[in-house]
């Protein structure tokens, strides 16, 4: 039946694929090119062959660039906190412990307990197709003796690929469809090998030749698909880093995170997945307007934001911030006047959306360090604030209020001058004026 069985043996030679791996949770799932592989080290090219469009959105999302190999500011992150993603056997300094990192950045190689993210391309593709599709039960992050159990650790695997519809329930004609992908080649559909009961819809000797077994997973619809990875994080001292779990539970929404970060694009749930390194996403995160009334020689200047999330905005890693430049201009385009000269933290702290950390004595500290929460005046989720000003109306001919978005603290921006110029940049993510 499968014509063209060739294509799979230069696809996965098996050297290639088991090349300096070595497997603790031995679940041998995949058969591809009739070699069986544990199903969390199939890589994402496998998959590519028949979903090329998801493929090509994945690849240019942050989970494919999520590891220290690929991501310049985890990268510098890691180096500092844990050492050379390269090397075997390396501890997260500060507890002596296997990096918990790797259980959000490199799921796979967490459940292999290994370090040396080079060794297989299913640990160096970071959050690739099977860290998601293999998330059978989410167990939330509080496990049972009071310690988080973070990414890979807070789900059921599965050696089963995980699909949103279960389509193998097709009956008749409509299965036959599923079946064969391409029916004058006669291509089998690979997911097809077993169904949920574990009986055969191929024969032996077929799934010998390539068997990706997939089931229903309704919760892949729903923010449990997300949660175990993009709930909150903790540093060591108990100080919340990343919390995007909790500010959704606080926005009360019943929009799953799907809606937004996977919406429907030709027919298929999108996989590019944006956020802070992402311009169009964040161009849709805020409405924001200005509006300016005169009052005798002065100008009263509102601008309003609008959080339009179910999450904090910004969100996410505990560096990312906004903030907003209000500009008075003249008719020939003179700035008259302005909210801040170099930076608003100083200048205009109510302009800058920021959370901040601390240590015991109150001084600034960096997320491995700190032991308090400084300041958080990001947007909480759906919260609206206005920013007033009062400007000197003398020639002013237009007022232009400007957000910007900035995936690092100023401070870092110094510190890790070795970064891309495009990662420290701030971006402009929404503009409005107001004529006189
Ligand atoms: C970050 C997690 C994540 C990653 C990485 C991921 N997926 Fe998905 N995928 C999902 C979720 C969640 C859904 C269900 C979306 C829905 O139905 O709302 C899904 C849906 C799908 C679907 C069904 C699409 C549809 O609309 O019918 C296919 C096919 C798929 N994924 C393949 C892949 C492939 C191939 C890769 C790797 C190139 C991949 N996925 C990577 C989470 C992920
Ligand atoms: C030889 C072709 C082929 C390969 C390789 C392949 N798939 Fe599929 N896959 C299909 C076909 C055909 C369908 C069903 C038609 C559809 O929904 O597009 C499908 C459907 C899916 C779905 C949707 C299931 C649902 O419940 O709606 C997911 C998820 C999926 N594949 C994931 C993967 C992942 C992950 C890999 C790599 C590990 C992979 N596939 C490799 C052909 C393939
Ligand atoms: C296995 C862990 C894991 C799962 C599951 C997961 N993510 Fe992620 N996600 C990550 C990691 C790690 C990053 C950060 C990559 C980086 O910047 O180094 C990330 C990045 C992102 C970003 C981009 C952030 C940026 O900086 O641009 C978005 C948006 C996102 N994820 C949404 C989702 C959604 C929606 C889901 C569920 C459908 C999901 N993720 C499931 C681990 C995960
Ligand atoms: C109503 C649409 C919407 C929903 C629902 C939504 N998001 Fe977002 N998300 C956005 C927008 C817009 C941004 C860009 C602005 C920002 O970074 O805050 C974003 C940004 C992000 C980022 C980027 C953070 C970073 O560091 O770059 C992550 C991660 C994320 N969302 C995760 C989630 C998760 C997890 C859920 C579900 C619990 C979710 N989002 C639900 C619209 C949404
Ligand atoms: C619970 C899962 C989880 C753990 C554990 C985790 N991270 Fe992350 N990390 C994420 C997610 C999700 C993102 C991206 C979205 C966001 O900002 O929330 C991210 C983003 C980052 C970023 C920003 C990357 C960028 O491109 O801007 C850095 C730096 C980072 N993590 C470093 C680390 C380091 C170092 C560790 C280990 C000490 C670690 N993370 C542990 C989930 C995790």
């Amino acid at each position: 039946m499968i014509r063209n069985k060739n294509r799979y043996i230069s696809l996965f030679s098996l050297a290639g694929f088991l090349c300096g791996t070595f497997f603790q949770t031995s679940l041998v799932a995949a058969t591809l090119d009739g070699n069986e592989v544990p199903m969390h080290l199939v890589k994402s090219e496998t998959c590519k062959e028949c979903h090329k469009k998801i493929y090509k959105q994945w690849k240019g999302s942050m989970h494919a660039q999520s590891t220290a190999l690929k991501d310049p500011i985890h990268g510098a992150f890691y180096q500092q906190v844990v050492g050379d993603p390269t090397k075997e056997g390396v501890k997260h300094k500060a507890s002596g412990k296997y990096p918990v990192c790797l259980q959000c950045h490199s799921p796979n190689a967490a459940l292999d307990k290994t370090t040396k993210l080079d060794a297989s391309p299913a640990y160096s593709e970071g959050v690739n197709c099977v860290a998601c599709h293999t998330l059978k039960n989410y167990k939330g992050i509080n496990g049972a003796d009071g310690k988080m159990k973070l990414g890979a650790k807070a789900w059921d695997h599965s050696d089963a690929l995980q699909g949103p519809n279960g389509f193998l329930h097709e009956q008749g004609a409509k299965a036959d469809k599923v079946r064969f992908i391409a029916e004058d080649e006669g291509d089998l559909n690979p997911h097809l090998g077993r169904d949920n009961r574990g009986k055969p819809y191929m024969s032996e000797e077929d799934m010998k030749e390539i068997d990706l077994p997939l089931e229903g997973n309704a919760s892949m619809k729903t923010s449990q698909a997300c949660l175990g990875c993009h709930d909150k994080r903790n540093n060591p001292k108990g100080v919340s880093l990343c919390q995007t779990g909790d500010e959704y539970l606080e926005g009360k929404s019943r929009e799953t995170c799907q809606s937004c970060h996977m919406p429907m694009s030709d027919g298929i749930a999108d996989h590019s997945m944006g956020g802070g390194h992402n311009l169009a996403m964040l161009r849709r995160a805020v409405r924001f307007e200005v509006q300016t009334e005169k009052q005798g020689d002065q100008l009263a200047v509102n601008v309003e934001l609008e959080n339009l999330q179910p999450h904090n905005v910004p969100t996410g890693a505990p560096f990312r911030n906004i903030y907003v430049k209000v500009i008075a201009l003249s008719k020939d385009g003179e700035v008259l006047w302005k909210n801040f000269q170099e930076h608003p933290a100083k200048e205009d702290p109510k302009a800058f959306f920021v959370y901040t950390m601390t240590d015991e004595a109150g001084h600034p500290a960096p997320p491995p360090k700190a032991s308090a929460v400084g300041k958080n005046t990001r947007l909480k989720p759906y919260e609206t604030r206005v920013l007033g000003y009062q400007v000197p109306a003398k020639g002013v001919d237009s007022v232009r209020a400007e957000l910007y978005y900035n995936l690092l603290w100023p401070g870092l921006v110094k510190k890790f001058k070795m970064l891309p110029e495009d990662l420290k940049a701030p971006k402009l993510i929404a503009w409005s004026e107001s004529k006189l």
